[in-house]
């Protein structure tokens, strides 16, 4: 085979620019190759990176979460002339650095959880980020919320998307009891169909989350009866990992729809949710819009909405995760064993697999991969990388073409900031993989690794089995 660029991992890397979007990118912005062949990222050299922290590893890049986060924040300031605000759907990765990250670009946060708003939280006060600024930038989603969700809720002055009757007649009582007033955004259910995994499709009409268009009426009414609850505003989301725009613009003119009709209703909106689902390149032949475009579309749709309906412009909120976080992101394996089944496949082990990214077992996830120590060796073979679960299932990448690897290497995978250590798991008791924040040639731990103490420490043994 010959050694050109394109048949090697240096077609993923490109010069840094902090105008490209880094949803549309492979790598972390910050991504190089050194003088050693080496992956480097954010001035780390990937395989010094793993000597230190072990493996498996994530390594998040602090330049490109920033980059994401501005160039979201700064489109909304450019394409839209009514307030804005970007929330970052935190159930993404929600943890306290990268929260910290990303209030001190002025994002706020989307919370689908007590834990979720716990760690937000925690994390603001930790960083001296001022509570006081970020509290009306959480929102707490969610179709099912606790009793004490929604009091720890009400009490930390955060707003709430009311999901169903239930919880708006939960929330009714417990703002009445309290004598405190609570902003609510009603979510509903938009019927807009989008092309992506049927999992990660919420907008449809089947639907678990939010109102369904003939419930709105009866919703308003109730709510115009409510002493504490204002319900400010409205949201929807169509779904994750889309590519297509054309859905955005058929959400804002639903969306505005309702907004007016609560209008009508007499009830203080002033805001509209338009969910997140801007999709990230996995693959070299994924091609979805730039973060640019996305806002540009969606602030096209909801003025052009508004101005048809005679409509003031609302405070604009979006609710990105994916794209916020999920570029920034890699996963460091060391390279095991191998066994090769002649004319059928070539498997490679590495020391992770489902537990940090169950993504490819859930939903056919497609990812690139790079070799760290060998970023300019030409590839020479198709692989298929396996992780080290006893479970068929547990592949992380079929059949990828790879240089000629050994036991020791490492085996990177990319883009994986979003719904893998949220969704990591300690199944056939790994413990969770450490993640290490790098910047400018600094190497900072912000979750350590998981110890076999720590996978015994919910364990309890009756006494009357000691
Ligand atoms: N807002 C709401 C109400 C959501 O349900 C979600 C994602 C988002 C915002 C953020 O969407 P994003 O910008 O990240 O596409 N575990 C799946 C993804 C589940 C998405 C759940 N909701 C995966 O790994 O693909």
């Amino acid at each position: 085979m010959l050694l050109t660029e394109k048949n090697t991992s240096e077609r993923f890397i490109k010069p840094f620019n902090s105008n490209l979007s880094p949803n549309q990118q492979l790598l972390p912005l910050s991504a190089t190759i050194n003088g050693q062949n080496h992956l480097e990222i954010g001035g780390c050299d990937v395989v010094e990176l793993t000597e230190k922290f072990g493996t498996s590893l994530y390594i998040v890049d602090e330049q490109t979460l920033r980059i994401s986060a501005r160039q979201y924040r700064d489109a909304f300031k450019q394409f839209y002339e009514g307030e804005s605000q970007v929330i970052y759907a935190s159930k993404a990765w929600c943890c306290m650095a990268i929260a910290s990250i990303l209030a001190s670009e002025g994002i706020g946060f989307d919370v689908v959880s007590g834990g979720e708003l716990y760690t937000t939280t925690k994390a603001l006060e930790m960083s001296d980020l001022g509570t006081e600024k970020i509290q009306n930038k959480i929102y707490l989603h969610g179709n099912n919320k606790s009793v004490a969700e929604l009091e720890l809720a009400i009490d930390s002055q955060c707003k709430i998307m009311v999901d169903n009757w239930l919880e708006l007649e939960t929330l009714a009582r417990l703002s009445a009891a309290k004598q405190t007033p609570v902003s609510i955004l009603v979510r509903l259910t938009p019927g807009i169909e989008c092309h992506t995994h049927e999992y990660i499709r919420t907008g449809s009409i089947d639907s678990k989350f939010g109102f369904d268009a003939n419930q709105l009426d009866a919703v308003f009414t109730f709510l115009k009866e409510q002493p504490f609850l204002n319900c400010i505003g409205l949201h929807a989301h169509i779904g994750s990992q889309i590519f297509e725009l054309q859905p955005h613009n058929d959400l804002a003119a639903v969306l505005a729809d309702w907004y007016k009709k609560a209008l009508d209703y007499g009830l203080p909106m002033e805001e509209l949710n338009v969910g997140g689902g801007l999709g990230i390149r996995y693959t070299e032949s994924d091609d979805p819009p730039s973060i640019e475009e996305w806002v540009q579309t969606v602030c096209k749709a909801v003025t052009i909405a508004c101005q048809d309906r005679d409509i003031p412009l609302p405070k604009l909120i979006s609710e990105p995760g994916r794209s916020l976080v999920g570029s920034s992101t890699v996963t460091a394996y060391t390279v095991g064993g191998r066994k090769v089944i002649p004319n059928v496949r070539t498997y490679i082990s590495v020391d992770g697999g489902m537990s940090d990214n169950p993504r490819p077992i859930t939903y056919q996830s497609l990812y690139e991969v790079v070799i760290a120590n060998k970023m300019t060796c030409a590839n020479v073979e198709t692989v298929t990388i396996a992780g080290k679960h006893c479970e068929s299932g547990d592949i992380l990448v079929k059949n990828i073409d790879l240089p000629q690897t050994k036991p020791g290497d490492i085996l990177v995978v990319l883009s994986t900031g979003a719904y893998n250590y949220s969704m990591a798991s300690n199944y056939n008791r790994l413990a969770r993989p450490a993640a290490v924040l790098v910047n400018e040639g600094e190497a900072n731990l912000i979750i350590r690794r998981e110890t076999y103490e720590d996978l015994v420490k919910q364990d309890l043994l009756p006494s009357r089995l000691v």
